[in-house]
């Protein structure tokens, strides 16, 4: 009788969650791309918040493809206010992305809290952009819209019904006994009623990351100044120090674009008055203006935390939520009223008066100082959700006041999250590992975010030019000084060096604009992981999961590398794969994918499909570039180019096959290429009568055309 209760109580339970089962309808909403609504999403989400419009011609443009999963194999429940997702997972698959991870690059075997955080040195989830989104080596994605702290189980756990049920093994006797059970599932628990997924198609892992970040509205697309060297000054410094600082960059003749002000260009800060400091910054509106004449603009650091002594404290405070940061009041800037006071201030006597762009600090916690979970925000967005998306929308409101001047910005924010493809900043942190920073860099590519391996001090002249060497090849080359001074000369014994690397990061500019503006047009992310390039998607197998497969290195060198987890080298647009060396290292492994690479210093075949150890030594890193790679290349100049100033173009050319590069042109610094002000010209070199030849197409007629004289430097011999 008893068990016959138990059953019954057994059976209604099952039957209840069943019922929570639900019918997922996938829709096409984009060529490509496809939505299922589980449950009742909140009115509240990331690209909501980010004010993402998905970029239509570019998605149109990829065309179409088909559903890469069994829809059947994809299922939502809602139980106890909770979303639960389960998706399938092959043998053979790997997994990247869930945000920006600092140290490890395949997902799959992890367990993560989606998070926006500081990070802190693992990852589980809790990061600077913990992006709901991942990418499998199948050729697909799939993105959850929800501001909230998802749950993921990255193929770990085991359901009792699975379809394909690992053996069960005896731990007495059987040595095969594994802790962890093969599991073919991704399971997420999204704490909310419901939530938007999407489904990105292939077939290929990086035409998933194309879709997702095109779904963002595409990438962003830097003004060409913020693609040359900036430089970040002591927090105390004033007005003199500034001019003094573009001074000796001139004079040394070190090229700088911006320089950023740190804390101390406010009366006060932690928290903020939002106001420049009268006796260190009398007349910043002659300093700013002095300073763009000269080419160099200035890049202001905040964070948003509203000091009582703030001019707007008064007015903005019944807009703010009921706990503080350092004091300082937290404004709800999901509601308009509360965005017009506080981008207001940060417009007032900053924007207005020709600053460039802001460095937006601390939106991404630290639980110790952060607003905590129970804050509460006169909107009725939950601390959560606040947390989730404050990073995201400091990026939009900022590029807002920048979008009405018709002024391109480029800065720097410390929180991303879904929904911030498109808006021009570059996340950093506190942390110093360099190899971690590379590791970033690399799943910058899968999270829809930048990255910056920024530099700021160094025990040695070999760390300090093993640092700069790498960022020079990243989305932003900085010297973040604000608590060391430092400078590029700082060192004197690899000054020389430092300063031809930041040369080197200006004569690319035309290349690393051209791979912004496919970033932004086909969402193809600038800076990202060897995972996606060709020669590497659909043989990756997952180290743990699949059976060992022994390789034999003489036969085929690649088999055992594109099994291998690759966190230290990384590809820098279309044509470069960039290895960098760290402090201490003599010698290294680069991993070069099938076909031919060449050395980008020297143009002589470096391999082709192999593993090849390099001893570089110190004054460069290991650079490669695709047969057939074309880099276009301007002069070294010290500032980057004006709207409309004619630059002239050196075409360097690797390799023997032939070569198809798109040069992107625009104004540099306005929107109006959104209104179809740009121009793509085909530059090509191929062999005629067994000669190599250059050449370059003209600029559509009444388009932007900066092109200069153009010369071929054929480095292959
Ligand atoms: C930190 C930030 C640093 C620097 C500093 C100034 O939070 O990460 O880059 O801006 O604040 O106080």
């Amino acid at each position: 009788m008893k068990f016959l209760k138990y059953a019954l109580c057994g059976l209604f339970l099952l039957a209840a969650i069943s019922l929570n089962a639900q019918q997922l309808n996938w829709n096409e909403v984009e060529p490509g791309i496809w939505k299922a609504v589980a449950g009742k999403p909140e009115a509240f989400d990331l690209l909501k918040a980010g004010g993402a419009v998905p970029y239509h011609a570019g998605l149109a443009e990829m065309g179409e493809t088909k559903f890469p999963l069994q829809q059947a194999d994809i299922s939502a429940k809602i139980i106890d206010g909770k979303t639960y997702l389960s998706f399938p997972l092959e043998k053979e698959e790997q997994l990247y992305g869930f945000g920006l991870n600092f140290q490890t690059v395949h997902q799959r075997g992890k367990i993560l809290t989606l998070h926006v955080d500081n990070y802190a040195g693992k990852d589980d989830g809790h990061t600077h952009c913990p992006t709901p989104f991942y990418v499998s080596s199948k050729g697909y994605g799939v993105f959850i819209n929800c501001a909230r702290y998802i749950k993921v189980y990255a193929g770990t756990a085991v359901m009792r019904d699975s379809k394909t049920p690992a053996k069960v093994q005896d731990r007495n006797l059987d040595k095969n006994w594994v802790s962890k059970p093969y599991s073919d599932n991704v399971e997420m628990l999204v704490p909310a009623e419901g939530a938007e997924i999407y489904v990105f198609g292939g077939p290929t892992a990086m035409d998933a990351v194309r879709r997702y970040n095109l779904l963002n509205g595409g990438g962003c697309l830097p003004p060409r100044w913020g693609l040359g060297f900036t430089q970040r000054m002591q927090r105390l410094t004033d007005a003199n120090g500034v001019a003094e600082e573009a001074r000796a960059f001139e004079d040394k003749g070190y090229p700088l674009d911006f320089i950023g002000l740190e804390p101390g260009w406010q009366s006060k800060s932690y928290p903020c008055t939002f106001e420049w400091d009268k006796t260190r910054f009398p007349e910043p509106k002659a300093l700013v203006q002095d300073m763009l004449k000269k080419g160099i603009r200035i890049n202001l650091w905040t964070n948003p935390y509203i000091s009582p002594e703030a001019p707007i404290y008064k007015n903005i405070l019944p807009y703010t939520g009921t706990f503080t940061v350092w004091n300082g009041a937290v404004a709800d800037i999901s509601m308009p009223e509360a965005r017009k006071i506080f981008f207001g201030q940060l417009g007032k006597d900053k924007v207005d008066i020709g600053v460039s762009g802001y460095k937006m600090d601390e939106v991404d916690g630290g639980d110790v100082y952060l607003w905590p979970d129970v804050a509460v925000f006169p909107s009725g967005h939950s601390a959560e959700q606040m947390r989730q998306t404050y990073g995201v929308m400091m990026q939009r409101y900022i590029t807002e006041l920048y979008h009405d001047k018709n002024q391109r910005t480029y800065g720097l924010v410390r929180a991303s999250n879904g929904g911030g493809s498109r808006l021009p900043y570059v996340i950093y942190n506190d942390y110093y590992n360099h190899q971690d920073f590379i590791t970033a860099l690399i799943n910058s590519g899968f999270a829809g975010v930048l990255w910056t391996p920024e530099v700021r001090a160094s025990k040695t002249a070999e760390e300090w030019l093993r640092r700069f060497q790498s960022n020079i090849f990243s989305p932003m080359a900085m010297i973040n000084a604000w608590a060391s001074g430092t400078k590029p000369w700082t060192f004197p014994e690899v000054a020389e060096l430092v300063k031809q690397l930041a040369n080197l990061r200006m004569q690319m500019m035309p290349y690393w604009y051209s791979e912004f503006a496919k970033y932004h047009f086909q969402g193809i992310p600038p800076f990202r992981a060897m995972n996606l390039e060709p020669g590497f998607q659909g043989i990756e197998v997952a180290k743990d999961v699949a059976p060992k497969k022994k390789v034999n290195l003489e036969e085929n060198p690649y088999e055992e590398a594109s099994q291998k987890e690759i966190k230290d080298q990384y590809m820098a647009g279309e044509n470069i794969l960039v290895a960098p060396m760290f402090t201490g290292q003599t010698t290294r492994t680069v991993i070069l994918p099938k076909g031919k690479w060449y050395d980008f210093y020297t143009g002589k075949l470096a391999g082709d499909g192999q593993v090849i150890t390099v001893t570089p030594g110190l004054d460069k890193i290991p650079v490669y570039v695709k047969d057939g790679g074309i880099i276009p290349m301007m002069p070294a100049m010290l500032h980057a180019p004006k709207a409309g100033d004619k630059v002239d173009i050196e075409v360097r050319y690797y390799g023997d096959k032939p070569g198809v590069y798109r040069l992107y042109d625009d104004d540099g610094e306005t929107f109006n290429y959104e209104k179809g002000e740009y121009s793509f010209r085909d530059i090509k070199v191929e062999k005629v009568n067994g000669q190599l030849k250059g050449s370059i197409s003209n600029a559509a007629a009444g388009k932007p055309n900066t092109v200069g004289k153009v010369t071929f430097k054929m480095m292959t011999e």
